[in-house]
């Protein structure tokens, strides 16, 4: 079982007993995640590496005795909100006024079950979440998860982890309106302890990877909030099916830009516009790069991991533009202290995290450098920490 949070689990306990008179029936955890390689490619059918991380949303939850589901979050300052099978279609809650936006995540998982025509128990919940919000370290993926998995335990269901994600990813994209891929669900839903995980998102076939021992992964968070830039994200979508569309003129037979070779993309880039053939560049180098860091990974090659790690941001940086100066000088802090093998922005970028691998034995001597150069140029305080890979969603 993946290390818990005892402190929240008793503060939303104690929380749920005031506030509904009885102890909670059950309390679902759902992990944030990291992404280490594979970036802006699961939305083009590409490879992920992600890690779900210790940080995650807590559900405290029991089946209510009437229609109306109220739940209670105390990372929004106890705000509150009450919905119906109902109101759930309009984005209202039982009294008729708007969800507020924390609220849609919750709902968004509802009312995608109830699509689906699987039970939705009106539930009495109060969460909160130790994933910092617009870190880039899917704040939002991790409370759908945890909602789903709190309906899914009161449903009695037996739905397998990578159905459950799809279900998570349906309601951000048709409630929430966020175009995203399946990375995040699938990492906070799918996660395992102590592994990186693969995923094919054409497939959805998935594999588990070990990182060597001697090295951690460590998040540093800018500061910087990412807030997911929505329209840059989507914008950033089109950019790619725009090169599937222009590149189909001559090679007929792609479906996304996974089927487009280094060569063919070489070959044709020229009948791209300027910013469409940057955005493709970055796809196809990074699916290479996911495919090149499998290997890595299973000869032990840490170093290499780390060398593409490097690429995958330079990357990010010049062709994809979803970088920022703290995330560029953040990195490059990072790539040039001792023992840290590769270090980039993790995520939709924007602001938030970077993700860094760094040798054990000289980790604690590169949080400490990194947060203080980082201060030292930018007067922020950067909040850097050690992340071992956790476990999926459960009940705890
Ligand atoms: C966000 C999205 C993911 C993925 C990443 C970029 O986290 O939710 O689906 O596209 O950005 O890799």
């Amino acid at each position: 079982m993946a290390e818990i949070n005892k402190f929240l689990i008793e503060r939303l306990t104690n929380r749920f007993k005031q506030k509904f008179d009885h102890p909670p029936l059950a309390v679902a955890r759902a992990p944030g995640r990291v992404n280490l390689l594979g970036e802006h490619v699961d939305y083009n059918d590409g490879f992920v590496m992600p890690a779900a991380i210790q940080r995650a949303t807590y559900v405290a939850f029991s089946p209510s005795p009437g229609w109306v589901s109220t739940l209670r979050s105390e990372d929004f300052a106890g705000e509150e909100l009450t919905f119906t099978r109902e109101s759930l279609p309009a984005k209202i809650q039982d009294d008729a006024s708007p969800l507020p936006g924390w609220g849609l995540y919750p709902a968004g998982v509802a009312w995608v079950f109830l699509q689906h025509g699987l039970p939705v128990i009106p539930i009495q919940a109060v969460f909160a979440s130790d994933v910092p919000r617009g870190a880039g370290l899917s704040s939002s993926a991790s409370v759908e998860a945890a909602f789903c998995t709190a309906w899914h335990h009161l449903g009695g269901l037996n739905l397998p982890l990578m159905e459950q994600a799809a279900l998570c990813l349906e309601a951000e994209d048709r409630y929430v309106g966020v175009h995203c891929g399946i990375m995040d669900q699938f990492a906070s839903l799918c996660g395992v302890e102590n592994r990186l995980l693969q995923l094919d998102c054409r497939s959805l076939e998935w594999s588990l990877l070990h990182l060597p021992e001697d090295i951690s992964i460590l998040i540093a968070d800018t500061r910087i909030p990412h807030s997911l830039n929505t329209s840059a994200y989507n914008q950033r979508r089109q950019e790619c099916e725009k090169a599937v569309q222009l590149l189909q003129v001559n090679l007929p037979s792609i479906r996304s830009l996974r089927d487009v070779s280094r060569d063919e993309l070489e070959q044709y880039a020229g009948s791209l516009p300027i910013a469409v053939g940057m955005r493709a560049g970055h796809v196809v180098e990074e699916i290479h790069r996911t495919r090149e860091a499998k290997i890595c990974l299973e000869s032990g090659n840490a170093a290499g991991f780390g060398g593409l790690m490097n690429a995958c941001h330079a990357s990010l940086r010049d062709l994809y533009e979803v970088s920022c100066p703290e995330l560029d000088l953040m990195v490059e802090i990072a790539q040039s202290l001792p023992g840290c093998l590769g270090a980039r922005l993790t995520g939709a970028g924007f602001g938030g995290s970077t993700v860094n691998l760094v040798k054990n034995s000289q980790a604690e001597d590169f949080v400490n450098h990194l947060k203080t150069a980082y201060y030292q140029k930018t007067g922020l305080s950067a909040e850097v920490f050690i992340t071992p890979a956790s476990a999926g969603a459960g009940i705890v």
